[in-house]
């Protein structure tokens, strides 16, 4: 059936509700969804959307998991709620699914309802845990959550709009990144010693009092910035050396995003920490989890944990894990996802070829970004960190014209969001492709062309 909707129930609903990031005067014309299903959304116009970033990088089994919700319509019929304090079922079979993939020495689980709690929850306890030492060293190119220590950690323009709120938290000082295609040091990879690493260690030195590294493995919204090989080995070792906690936000890279479980898994290195929401649930229910190791766990035997939620351990948002671990670890044994990631890597490879506003194509997995630029020489971008939420942006041109042309994708100041649903198949692949073919159209006519083809930086790590 369809159902049209008029522009009077849209704006009674921009005119009563905040949306999200943006002065409200952009919150006017959003589209509005009835359905969605696999790889597709739906407006109520029946017009089709190619779902090409999960949604907010979340929906990693894609649109209406039948496994999923049906335990979650079950939970709901026999336990919605029932308070933090009491066992119940949804709590067990959440925690044996986890513990069937997480790494061995991250054992210990807190459960809250959103990844900036998450994170939230890995703050207090590394505090505690390591107080006096209290400072954090996050990035520049990071995005950690809404609240203020997630924000305080944030080091995209997120930050600067609550500093200006007075709304952070002191103690949190920022790294170089680990961002080969802008090496902060003018480096270049393979030539470098890996001073990204190496500059961690003499921030900690230097500043005192640090408690913990907190990163995103692979960087999400701010680039998909994929580090060396060589990075995550060493910073592990510099943590331990200096009796640092190494804490890693995997709230959008975590659950096969990468094509592990989580990112870290790619090198071989365990977190003191690990925080995950987004795709634990497939996004159907909202979750947030921060793991610890054994030792951090040993330390709250005496120690009270200072964190709780009316929500914590929901019945009906534990509901979620146990099936969609389940449905991962089924997707993954066919071989779908590993076969189709290497084929969207190429056919991204292959939209660079033909698009100069294409600076870099870099990513790892169903994980991907594309840096738009005006100039691939000097890698002068349309739009610098400082024009997000003030300024139009070029990304955000290219993605209105791909939704028009019925491709859903993110954008964020200097790139586009490339992250399907692991369910994504090579036909729908290149159905994205084509339709990025004619948006991008939009950016290549104001470039200035060279003869410098694009970056291609994480494809370096794999020699
Ligand atoms: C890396 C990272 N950390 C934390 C968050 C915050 O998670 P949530 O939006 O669930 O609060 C996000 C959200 O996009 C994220 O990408």
């Amino acid at each position: 059936m369809t159902i049209m909707k008029s522009e009077e129930t849209i704006r009674k609903i921009t005119e009563h509700t905040y949306g999200t990031w943006k002065a409200q005067k952009g919150w006017k014309t959003p589209v509005y969804i009835k359905d969605a299903e696999g790889v597709y959304m739906y407006d109520t116009n029946d017009k089709r959307y190619l779902d090409f970033s999960s949604q907010l990088m979340c929906t990693n089994l894609g649109h209406k998991n039948k496994a999923i919700i049906e335990a979650i319509v079950k939970q709901a019929e026999r336990l919605p709620y029932i308070a933090p304090i009491f066992a119940q079922e949804a709590m067990e079979s959440a925690t044996e699914a986890l513990l069937s993939v997480v790494p061995a020495s991250l054992s210990k689980f807190f459960f809250s309802t959103s990844g900036t709690e998450a994170n939230e929850a890995a703050v207090m306890i590394l505090r505690q845990y390591m107080a006096p030492k209290y400072k954090i060293i996050s990035r520049y190119h990071s995005y950690h959550g809404a609240t203020i220590a997630g924000l305080s950690l944030t080091g995209d323009p997120r930050r600067w709009f609550a500093e200006r709120a007075r709304f952070t938290m002191p103690g949190v000082c920022f790294a170089p990144d680990a961002y080969c295609y802008r090496c902060p040091f003018g480096l270049t990879y393979g030539n470098c010693s890996i001073q990204c690493a190496e500059y961690v260690d003499y921030m900690i030195k230097e500043e005192g009092n640090v408690a913990a590294v907190f990163v995103e493995p692979v960087v999400g919204t701010n680039g998909r910035i994929v580090p060396p090989p060589e990075y995550f080995p060493r910073l592990r070792q510099i943590c331990d050396e200096n009796d640092v906690l190494l804490v890693v936000d995997e709230v959008m890279s975590g659950w096969y995003r990468t094509g592990t479980v989580f990112a870290m898994e790619n090198w071989n290195v365990t977190p003191d920490i690990l925080a995950t929401a987004k795709g634990c649930t497939n996004a159907y229910t909202p979750l947030g989890v921060t793991m610890t190791s054994k030792k951090i766990a040993d330390y709250f035997e005496e120690e009270p944990l200072i964190q709780g939620h009316t929500y914590a351990f929901h019945p009906l948002v534990m509901s979620a894990v146990a099936p969609a671990i389940a449905e991962f670890k089924k997707l993954m044994a066919t071989g779908h996802p590993q076969k189709v990631s290497p084929y969207l890597e190429k056919r991204l490879y292959e939209l660079e070829d033909r698009h100069p506003c294409i600076g870099d194509a870099r990513g790892i997995g169903h994980f991907w970004s594309l840096e738009i630029v005006k100039n691939r020489k000097t890698k002068e971008r349309f739009n610098t960190k400082a024009d997000k939420f003030l300024k139009p942006l070029m990304t955000d041109k290219i993605a209105a014209e791909a939704q028009k042309l019925g491709l859903y994708m993110q954008a964020w100041y200097d790139n586009l969001i490339i992250a399907p649903p692991l369910i994504i198949t090579e036909s729908q692949v290149d159905e994205g492709i084509e339709i990025l073919d004619k948006a991008l159209a939009v950016a290549d006519q104001e470039v200035v062309h060279t003869d410098t083809p694009g970056s291609r930086s994480s494809a370096a790590f794999k020699k």
